[in-house]
């Protein structure tokens, strides 16, 4: 969860490519920052408690020169954010960064202090720095270091280490959940955590696998096995859009994110909707037909909003295709021993393609022989490369720690699979999958429609601002948008909401409801509309306060709601898409006027990637 940056080059400017790539990660985490530059025989490390600016400004007055360099920005797993615990960590002549969890690095402190060493941090990353320092003093070249210290770490890394010793280069090791990638530039080379960091500079990335260990130097990037038997990897073209990766004018990424909806959700569908041959087209994805006939089942997997849209998509798959659908908390699925094998699709769902539950669970489906595709948003990530198929959205990046646009294209992403499966198991025929494509085609008119809502819903807003406590309710389809607009709202403006089945609050939730809870119900048209209606009733019986999402048209709704967020009707499951937007509105918007961060939000990071 934290980001790392680093660059070898001819030029001299690598604190400014740091800096500016570590901007470009801070949504991984920014409770403190650092940077090492290697100057001639002469190593610097300048490290803030804190957001990035507070590294700027400290490197203002005194810049570092240098043209080798590894930068960090923190998400605190061991050690609470301090200067002391910020990496990069100095040992000797040594500076190391690290992404990840050490998790044996109690023994390995227990070890180096009994060994004379002072650990003056409380961090597991300081035994990585120590470790190879040990090693370099003993005569160990860098990467032989480098390689000797991994081989004893339990647990997850992506490291980057430079040596005043040895600074024409950089070394990075890579290994379970912590995304590293590397990129070959015109006399330079570049690391760091995620595809943002180098866009501006380079259009090729490599993947680093695990077990990797790299050596970067400014004209060249050798890469390594455990055993240090050289290896070729693939150089991979990016095919991100540099201006896209910008604000493109927006007040916040989220803001952005929220308004991109209606193109990632065109691009999501893109050409893998036939609708002439009433067929969908998997980007070529094999799904044999006596397979897909004889399947037991469907497990989706996933985390926060990702798990949201599996609700939906699990609804889709057991309509469209009458396969039982299940969907785990990556996070519990591993461990509850999960009865799955090679009759079962899993299905990962996950817009980094790094969320490390995610990745451990889907590893242990496959491990017992179940056929995975994941649904990811991230070119070449983890989960992305180990699945057996990867139906990609393309929803560009996506940079908001909340997820908006990602969340909706995973739905559109899951709705082509269900109706695939439907075609190739005989429950939908042509005619059936033409509609489906008819009602998607029009689907990003409709959310740019209800995207013309922004200021209807700031009124809104406004007048909900001041609440301690929210309560989500919704019924079918609505329950997941229920969920996923509690979670919206809580995640950034750091006010108390829960997301539940409407037809449960009778059961408890009910006992909450007063003038001080406000209830926001999900009231568009579905089979169960009378139900939550009748809902609505009683949490006004009780003077709760109603705020309705509401198909436009609906006349009587205005009986049950103090207020009423209008979005355009449409069929199931679509109409669960539009149903969100006014959430993730409502959501944006009371945070904006907390004053909280909202690209940014206290605690949290885009991309969860420890355990
Ligand atoms: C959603 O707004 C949160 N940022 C979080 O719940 C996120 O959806 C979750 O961590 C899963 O991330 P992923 O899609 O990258 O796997």
């Amino acid at each position: 969860m934290c980001g790392i940056v680093g660059y070898i080059g001819r030029k001299e400017r690598a604190q400014d490519v740091i800096l500016d790539g570590l901007r470009r990660l801070e949504y991984r985490g920014y409770d403190s920052a650092g940077i090492a530059i290697n100057h001639g025989d002469e190593l610097r490390v300048v490290r803030t408690l804190g957001k990035l600016l507070n590294l700027e400004s400290a490197l203002r007055d005194v810049p570092l020169v240098g043209a080798v360099g590894i930068g960090h920005t923190r998400w605190a797993t061991h050690g609470r954010p301090s200067e002391r615990n910020a990496h990069p960590h100095r040992v000797g002549t040594v500076a190391l960064i690290h992404n990840g969890i050490v998790e044996n690095y109690l023994s390995l402190a227990k070890e180096l202090q009994s060994a004379g060493c002072e650990l003056t941090s409380d961090t597991d990353t300081e035994v990585i720095a120590h470790l190879i320092y040990e090693a370099r003093k003993s005569g160990a070249g860098l990467i032989e270091a480098v390689r000797e210290t991994v081989s004893r770490i339990e647990g997850s890394y992506a490291i980057a280490v430079i040596d005043e010793r040895e600074s024409d280069r950089i070394v990075v090791a890579k290994n379970g959940g912590s995304p590293a990638i590397v990129a070959p530039g015109d006399g330079e080379a570049f690391l760091a955590s995620d595809i943002p960091a180098i866009l501006p500079y380079t259009r090729q990335m490599i993947p680093l696998e695990d077990g990797d260990i790299a050596l970067l130097r400014a004209e060249s990037i050798e890469i390594f096995d455990a055993a240090g038997t050289r290896i070729e990897r693939e150089i991979r073209r990016i095919q991100w859009d540099p201006v896209r990766a910008e604000k493109g004018g927006y007040d916040r990424f989220m803001q952005k994110e929220i308004y991109e909806q209606p193109r990632a959700i065109s691009d999501t569908i893109g050409a893998r909707a036939l609708e002439e041959q009433g067929e969908i087209d998997l980007d070529g994805i094999e799904l044999d037909p006596k397979w897909v006939e004889e399947l037991r089942g469907i497990h989706l997997i996933a985390m926060g909003t990702a798990r949201h849209a599996c609700l939906i998509g699990a609804d889709i798959f057991e309509r469209a295709a009458r396969i039982p659908a299940t969907v785990d908390f990556s996070a519990e699925y591993r461990y509850r021993d999960p009865v799955v094998g090679d009759r079962h699709l899993l299905i990962p769902v996950s817009q980094s393609g790094e969320t490390t539950d995610t990745v451990v669970a889907a590893r242990a489906g496959r491990e017992r022989g179940a056929r995975t595709l994941a649904v990811c948003n991230t070119q070449d990530s983890t989960i992305a490369r180990e699945c057996d198929d990867v139906l990609y959205t393309h929803c560009g990046p996506e940079i908001g720690v909340a997820s908006t646009k990602c969340f909706t294209g995973q739905i559109v992403a899951l709705y082509l699979i269900a109706l695939r499966l439907g075609r190739l198991r005989g429950t939908l025929d042509r005619g059936a999958v033409r509609e489906a494509i008819v009602d998607l085609r029009r689907l990003p008119r409709l959310v740019e429609r209800a995207l013309q809502s922004w200021n209807a819903i700031e009124q809104v807003s406004r007048r909900y601002a001041h609440f301690s406590n929210f309560l989500f309710l919704g019924r079918g389809l609505g329950y997941p948008v229920a969920m996923e607009g509690a979670l919206k709202l809580k995640e950034i403006s750091y006010i108390h909401a829960e997301g539940y089945a409407a037809g449960e609050m009778k059961h408890g939730p009910i006992a909450l409801i007063d003038e001080q809870m406000p209830v926001l119900l999900v009231a568009t048209g579905s089979p169960t509309y009378e139900k939550v209606l009748a809902n609505a009733a009683e949490a006004r019986a009780r003077g709760g306060i109603v705020i309705a999402i509401a198909d436009e048209g609906n006349t009587e709704i205005r009986d049950y709601a103090d207020d009423v967020l209008f979005v355009p009707p449409a069929p199931e499951p679509l109409s669960a898409v539009l149903a969100t937007i006014p959430l993730q509105i409502f959501a944006y918007q009371i945070a904006t006027l907390k004053g909280t961060d909202v690209d940014q939000p206290r605690n949290l990071a885009k991309s969860v990637t420890v355990e």
